[in-house]
């Protein structure tokens, strides 16, 4: 996988073999399109398919947001104009909850695939590891779904469970920086999205009160 900034636009470029297949990359398009129909993720331009490699052309994020990983960089080092906050989770629940009602959940929201910007926007990127619902997940908590390849849990799981599993890389990567967010930002993540159940009784909430 390589990327480059050309000005307004982003080019992602997947190498093409048994890893990762002409599938796998028609999926990850695919998966961005339905993002795109509700306003998340970057717009998609362009995906072209060549003999060995997947390329998808969408619009630059940056300058405007920064990855999460490059906003910790600047917490270590002291160089934030402001610590993320509330709003922060306001708007990354927002997009969760987004995604669920429009039946599909980002599984890999790890630091490098969450962009912000200076307002505290929330972006997602990088929509190669999806899981997809047939119907509305939030209609019955009891139901079972066959998890993504990409989850080591083999077994069915509920939706709880499925969020607990697509915040995990989230949860390792804000353990490392408490310098990034508000106390109580820090104190109110770490309690809540570790925890599936506590994940979807928030999104519950803010489903009720939209
Ligand atoms: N549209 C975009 N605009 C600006 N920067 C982007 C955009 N998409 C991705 N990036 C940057 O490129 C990095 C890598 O992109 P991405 O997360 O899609 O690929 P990856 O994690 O390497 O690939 P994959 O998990 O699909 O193998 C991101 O962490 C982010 O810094
Ligand atoms: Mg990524």
């Amino acid at each position: 996988m390589n990327v480059l900034e050309l000005q307004n636009k982003f080019q992602k470029t997947h190498k093409l073999n048994t890893n990762f297949t002409r599938m796998d990359f028609r999926r990850e398009v695919a998966n961005l399109r339905k993002a795109n129909q509700i306003n998340i993720g970057p717009v998609l331009h362009e995906a072209i398919i060549k003999t060995d490699e997947g390329i998808i052309i969408m619009d630059n994020l940056k300058p405007e947001y920064d990855t999460l990983i490059e906003w910790s960089l600047k917490a270590q080092r002291d160089n934030l104009t402001h610590q993320l906050d509330h709003k922060f989770i306001h708007n990354f629940l927002n997009i969760i909850r987004r995604m669920l009602n429009s039946k599909f959940l980002h599984m890999d929201l790890n630091f490098g695939n969450i962009m912000v910007n200076q307002f505290q926007q929330v972006q997602i990127v990088d929509f190669a590891e999806v899981q997809i619902f047939d119907d509305d997940p939030f209609s019955d908590l009891q139901e079972r779904y066959k998890p993504i390849p990409f989850l080591k849990k083999r077994e069915d799981l509920l939706l709880k469970e499925l969020l607990e599993e697509a915040f995990i890389s989230f949860i390792g990567d804000i353990s490392e920086c408490s310098k990034l967010f508000d106390k109580e930002a820090f104190e109110y993540m770490k309690s809540v999205f570790a925890n599936g159940k506590n994940i979807l009784s928030e999104l519950i909430k803010k489903n009720m009160s939209k």
